[in-house]
């Protein structure tokens, strides 16, 4: 079995980055970040093209954070109608701040588990700045579904 296939469909259009920026934008409306007062909305695409949103959500215990990306990816899962593993084609990082804020590395292995390598993560923010990048340029190497089905024994 393989994580990757050639139907990975990673490229998606200027209309459907645009619905993720803004999607993403109302996300992080709904961040609950009194500890930081660092807010972080996210929206991604699934591969039956729904767009799912999430945001960091904090805790008392600090340690028990989840950063924005993460509460998205969860949402996919939750909403996926399949009996397959949900896939997602790209996701949006919106964050009002002056650097782009990219994915933390505990999101990107999170990230590299469900989005194709080539597919593309992209941080923007209120001053329409963006930066894109692919899966694989975040996380390069990444330890995949595909390192466990390939073990020998
Ligand atoms: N955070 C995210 O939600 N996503 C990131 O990619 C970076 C960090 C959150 C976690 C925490 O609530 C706040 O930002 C400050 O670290």
């Amino acid at each position: 079995m393989s994580f990757e296939s050639s139907s990975d469909n990673v490229n998606i259009s200027v209309e459907q980055w645009l619905k993720l920026a803004k999607a993403a934008e109302i996300s992080f409306t709904k961040a609950y970040a009194p500890y930081s007062d660092f807010r972080v909305g996210a929206a991604a695409l699934t591969t039956d093209n729904k767009i799912v949103q999430g945001c960091n959500v904090e805790n008392a215990s600090y340690g028990l954070t989840v950063c924005a990306e993460r509460n998205c990816i969860t949402q996919g899962v939750i909403n996926n109608e399949t009996d397959d593993t949900v896939k997602f084609s790209a996701i949006v990082i919106y964050t009002e701040q002056e650097k782009l804020t990219p994915p933390c590395g505990a999101c990107r292995q999170v990230i590299s588990e469900f989005f194709p390598p080539q597919s593309h993560v992209m941080a923007v923010n209120h001053l329409n700045e963006q930066k894109t990048w692919t899966v694989e340029q975040l996380l390069p190497d990444a330890f995949t579904p595909d390192s466990l089905f390939n073990k020998t024994n």
